[in-house]
């Protein structure tokens, strides 16, 4: 067994991301490796445990471990949540050379992630993804996070993990709207650095929407190979991180006006439209290529209009008071072409506004 592997660099932390269907015997052998003495603590939901029970107990098996499933759903990323897994840890013996697993889509991964951050002042964490958008996006990358009433994220920390385990054979089992989710950010990611990956995207999309192809293992390893190369240039987010905010922008005003009725991808499907709508009128960006957005956000259902229900200026007003605009100026992360992007901090919103007109209207 020769997985495909992308690595993290950084520095004495960096760390691998192992693709390839049913890898569990190499994960077994790594953890017997690196985490001989130390106690494993799985954390996943109930959602996957009711799924891949019996795969958690095939990837764990011959490890000592214990398995915490949480209530799933974006409205447990809590801190009651993450009290939980504390009271997890604590009731294992974990120690600061235990090890904790996070099995299961990005609520998992960042509670999980921030418990591990946080518990004895950080232990180790590996991640296994099971979403789309966890294999593309959350599980790479060292960001972890809960939410409070009072907005999403509010909680973090960075906290790397030891290493990431891909098998994108769990993905058959997503519903579609949740595939749909990680494809917005598997399209954004080839619009903003990875023109191969958007030759891809346009020419295989048939295979890729097969459940466990090589062209979709292919879609999620360059995602992770593209957002390994960001992290490794900023980890912390001090500048050209941020190229991975395109789409976020507006998809943020969008998600927060429609009180999250409207789905993170979906309100990343029309942030991307947005910014790309924008750098045309600036022209800095083709309409063909806006075209060609717009096609490959129809393939796979995502939309690429504003709902009517939402006017240009609320959405300018919700974007003023997000934590992306604190210094008082806008940053916007807009494309020049497939594979590239800039980061303009001084743009009209007068601008944008025609463009949020324009894109409601057309
Ligand atoms: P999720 O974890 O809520 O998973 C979506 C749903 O699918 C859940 O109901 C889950 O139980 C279920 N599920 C998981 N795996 C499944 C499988 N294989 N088959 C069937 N059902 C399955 O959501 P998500 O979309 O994976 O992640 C969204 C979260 O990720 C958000 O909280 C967001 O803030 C976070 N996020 C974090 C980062 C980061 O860098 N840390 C980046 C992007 C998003
Ligand atoms: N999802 C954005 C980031 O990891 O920076």
């Amino acid at each position: 067994l020769n997985p495909e592997t992308v690595t993290v660099l950084l520095g004495d932390r960096s760390y691998d991301i192992f693709f390839g269907r049913e890898i569990y015997s190499l994960f077994q052998e790594w953890i017997c490796r690196f985490y001989p003495g130390g106690t494993v603590h799985v954390v996943t939901d109930r959602n996957v445990a009711s799924i891949y029970g019996g795969d958690i107990q095939r990837w764990l098996a011959g490890i000592p471990h214990d398995v915490l499933a949480l209530p799933p759903g974006e409205e447990h990323k809590n801190f009651d949540t993450v009290r939980e897994i504390y009271g997890f840890l604590a009731r294992g013996d974990a120690g600061r050379d235990s090890l904790v697993v996070a099995f299961g889509g990005g609520v998992v991964g960042d509670l999980a992630g921030f418990a591990a951050a946080t518990y004895l002042r950080g232990i180790s964490c590996i991640q296994v993804p099971t979403t789309l958008l966890s294999q593309v996006d959350s599980s790479v990358g060292g960001k972890t996070g809960v939410d409070l009433p009072e907005g999403k994220n509010l909680l973090g920390a960075f906290h790397q993990p030891t290493a990431v385990w891909i098998d994108p054979q769990f993905v058959e089992t997503l519903p579609p709207r949740e595939f749909r989710q990680g494809m917005a950010e598997v399209i954004k990611m080839a619009l903003l650095g990875d023109e191969d990956l958007w030759s891809h995207l346009q020419d295989h999309a048939r295979e890729i929407k097969q459940a466990g192809s090589a062209a979709l293992t292919h879609t999620i390893a360059s995602c992770c190979r593209l957002k390994a190369s960001v992290v490794a240039a900023d980890e912390k987010e001090a500048g050209h991180r941020r190229v991975l905010n395109l789409g976020h922008t507006v998809g943020h005003a969008l998600e927060r006006l429609s009180d999250y009725q409207i789905l993170h991808g979906d309100a990343v499907a029309i942030g991307l439209n947005s910014a790309a709508r924008l750098a045309v009128r600036l022209g800095w960006f083709s309409r063909e290529t806006l075209m060609r957005l717009e096609e490959l956000c129809r393939e796979w259902q995502l939309p690429t209009r504003l709902p009517p229900e939402f006017t240009p200026d609320a959405i300018l007003s919700a974007i003023k008071s997000d934590k992306k605009c604190l210094d008082g100026k806008l940053h916007f992360i807009l494309p020049l072409r497939i594979g590239a992007v800039i980061e303009r901090s001084d743009l009209d919103m007068e601008e944008l506004k025609r463009v949020l007109q324009e894109q409601q209207g057309s």
